[in-house]
């Protein structure tokens, strides 16, 4: 069974910027991202080792990590450096201005 969660509203993400919200059941802040208006919503840990990406910055439409600089397409989860390592990249709804993912 799908884990649909709240995460915010549309508007409290700027364009350009990175933000993490606490979703009931998930023990680690989901991070949305808005790049040209599109909302991204991925996982807010590195998948290469346990660095906030938080921290992080966007270069366009890539999530460049603070730990050790590799690149995440946040479109597709792709990583530039190793092609073994993707971030998940969870499907989304906006519902009324409310931003909602699909967990699995
Ligand atoms: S910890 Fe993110 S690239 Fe190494």
């Amino acid at each position: 069974m799908a884990l649909r969660v709240q995460l915010c509203h549309v508007d409290d993400v700027p364009e350009g910027k990175i933000r993490g919200f606490e979703a009931p059941g998930v023990a680690r802040p989901i991070l949305v991202a808005k790049v040209n208006g599109e909302l991204h919503v991925t996982a807010s840990t590195c998948p290469h080792e346990d660095v906030s990406l938080l921290r992080g910055r966007l270069d366009g439409a890539r999530l460049v990590c603070p730990g050790h600089g590799w690149e995440f397409d946040l479109r597709s989860g792709e990583c530039g450096h190793q092609p073994w390592i993707c971030l998940p990249v969870f499907r989304t709804e906006i519902v009324d201005g409310i931003l909602y993912c699909h967990m699995i």
